[in-house]
């Protein structure tokens, strides 16, 4: 599938860069050739293309949204998807790891506002970058869990078969509002690694009997 990332930063790239060793074909869709995230990205990664942000989506299977939450409005409202999926990685994160939208909203039900013509999944948002550059642990014979949310059934079951190839299992966890339920996992996460020292690799399994 042809996957466009609008932000190629670390949670971009790490996504981007497994897809790409798995058959999928990446576009940065970036207006601004010139930026270090985007150029950094190029040279790791050779088989990436760019493209103007809009161009990108229109030529693409999927976009992938993985920039800091605040720009998120500007960059959206600009943009026409026509029904494409777009993947929220994103999180709005607030003082002191709280939530950026005093967990009134979730930031993916406020990217749905800003795109509304876009299909969106949220997804990849509630580990750290380190646990997407390499999903395998090939220790265990349970595969970490991907946790998603979103109002489409049939892009959810897209974003399933992306999970897969980055090695993860998918729990879909229900429409999009359970967002807000995925950011506060991400916060959970935040405050053990990187507030109180937990190893950042590791996640969570998904076992039911
Ligand atoms: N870091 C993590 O462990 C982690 C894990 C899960 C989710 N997240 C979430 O993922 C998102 C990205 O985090 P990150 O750590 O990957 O950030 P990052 O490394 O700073 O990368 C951000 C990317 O967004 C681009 N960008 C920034 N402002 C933009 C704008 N106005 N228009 C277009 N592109 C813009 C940046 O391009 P330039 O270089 O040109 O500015 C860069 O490519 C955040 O919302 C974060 O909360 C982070």
């Amino acid at each position: 599938m042809k996957l466009a990332f609008i932000g190629i930063g670390n949670v971009g790239f790490a996504i981007a860069n497994q897809l790409q060793q798995k058959g999928h074909q990446i576009c940065i869709a970036s207006n601004d050739e010139n930026s270090e995230t985007v150029q950094l990205a190029l040279q790791k990664n050779s088989a990436f293309s760019i493209q103007s942000i809009q161009e990108a989506i229109a030529t693409s299977d999927i976009v992938f949204l993985a920039t800091p939450f605040q720009a998120n409005e500007t960059i959206l409202k600009e943009l026409q998807f026509k029904g494409k999926i777009l993947v929220d990685c994103t999180n709005p994160v607030g003082p002191d790891i709280s939530h950026g939208l005093n967990s009134e909203i979730s930031g993916s039900e406020k990217v749905q506002e800003w795109a509304p013509d876009a299909k969106v999944v949220k997804a990849f948002t509630i580990y750290g970058f380190e646990n997407l550059i390499d999903s395998s642990y090939s220790n265990y014979t349970v595969k970490p869990v991907m946790m998603i949310a979103g109002n489409d059934l049939q892009s959810k079951e897209v974003i399933s078969k992306i999970n897969t190839d980055m090695g993860f299992e998918t729990l879909d966890t229900g429409k999009l509002d359970q967002a807000l339920h995925l950011e506060h996992m991400t916060l959970l996460w935040v405050k053990m690694v990187r507030r109180d020292g937990h190893h950042p690799n590791f996640v969570w399994a998904y076992l039911e009997k």
